[in-house]
């Protein structure tokens, strides 16, 4: 097959590369659109390593037809419509997945829409109902709400009947409010902090989803309900942080609780793919949960694709679309 390998910081190009055969309980799946994640980017810089014994190949999920079925599968027939997470090689023509970590493709979506769906639905999916386990009436404040994670969050957010606010960039506050945040706060000129508070009449949100880190924990921990929970997904802003009042995480009952997704056993990830199905995704059929394209690429484009999203301008998926060579 062909997939888009690279060097450690060097650029992205399609290669040749050996087909990967499908093992007791895989299906094997021809590759029909992958999209972007930060890890990617990460990746080839040679900082986010996979995990021993998965694909060195690029891509975290992917949208594809069912060709083949290794011993032992059963669940799924050639032909099928299927998207998943992958703890790595969707930059690819094949890819051998697990049988119960695929998803049916909802007949009103295409193999970009899919594609758009598992990562990021996912980690919400984890982060909201798993861990933070927000309630309906509740508020979350949820940064970068116009990124992969943010857009997926909101909708879920507004599923369970909560309420969230979102920081991003101003031009991005539209996507985010017509996909149901309630208030959109510009960090690069408001202070999130006290537009969280005036927000909540001084009480603060019961969650927060954070990607970004830095110099907004102190800000984090200040905004929370007592009781409230912090979900640290990444550090965009950095990873080390002054100023903590350890005060405060008493005195409030904060939960800070950090997470990560493609490290996770198999056994957890069909887990959490088997629950996130059960509760939303007829929701996907019914257009009442969306996925969130920003835009689409030819995987030959993928090294512009990997600068676009560098440059974070951004909003919602950047997909890959794997067609034949
Ligand atoms: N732990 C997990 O389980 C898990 C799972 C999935 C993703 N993640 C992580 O979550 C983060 C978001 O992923 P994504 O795919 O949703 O991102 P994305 O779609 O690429 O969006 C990232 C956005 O974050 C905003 N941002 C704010 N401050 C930033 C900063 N200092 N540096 C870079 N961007 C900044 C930018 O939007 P504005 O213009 O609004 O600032 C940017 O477009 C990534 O770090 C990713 O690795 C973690």
């Amino acid at each position: 097959m062909k997939a888009v390998h690279f060097s450690t910081g060097g650029p992205l190009g399609l290669v040749d590369w050996e087909d990967p055969v499908p093992g007791i309980g895989e299906v094997l799946v021809k590759v029909r659109a992958t999209a972007l994640n930060r890890a990617d980017l990460l990746q080839v810089k040679g900082l986010y390593p996979p995990p021993p014994g998965e694909s060195e190949l690029l891509g975290l999920e992917i949208s594809g037809e069912v060709v083949a079925t290794g011993p032992g599968a059963h669940r799924w027939k050639k032909g099928d419509r299927v998207c998943a997470l992958l703890a790595g090689g969707g930059y690819a023509e094949l890819v051998a997945v697990h049988e119960d970590m695929l998803m049916p493709i909802p007949d009103n979506l295409s193999f970009e829409q899919a594609a758009a769906i598992p990562e990021v639905f996912l980690t919400a999916y984890q982060v909201l109902v798993y861990l933070a386990k927000v309630q309906k009436g509740q508020r979350v404040l949820i940064h970068a709400g116009a990124s992969g994670v943010g857009t997926a969050a909101i909708q879920m957010v507004r599923k369970i009947g909560a309420q969230c606010m979102v920081t991003a960039s101003a031009g991005k506050h539209e996507r985010c409010l017509r996909l149901g945040a309630d208030r959109a706060v510009d960090y690069n000129k408001e202070d999130f902090e006290e537009e969280v508070l005036e927000w909540t009449s001084g009480e603060g949100v019961e969650v927060i989803v954070d990607v970004i880190g830095g110099s907004y924990l102190p800000k984090n921990l200040r905004c929370l309900h007592t009781d409230g929970r912090l979900i640290q997904l990444a550090f965009m802003g950095g990873a080390l942080v002054d100023g903590i009042d350890l005060g405060l995480i008493l005195r409030k009952r904060l939960h800070l609780m950090g997470s990560t997704l493609r490290a996770r056993t198999l056994g957890y990830k069909v887990q959490l793919t088997n629950d996130f199905m059960r509760d939303y995704w007829d929701l996907f059929a019914a257009g009442e949960l969306v996925p969130v394209i920003d835009s689409v690429y030819n995987w030959r484009e993928a090294e512009a694709a990997h600068e676009y999203m560098a440059s974070n301008k951004n909003q919602g998926k950047i997909i890959l679309v794997i067609d034949g060579v």
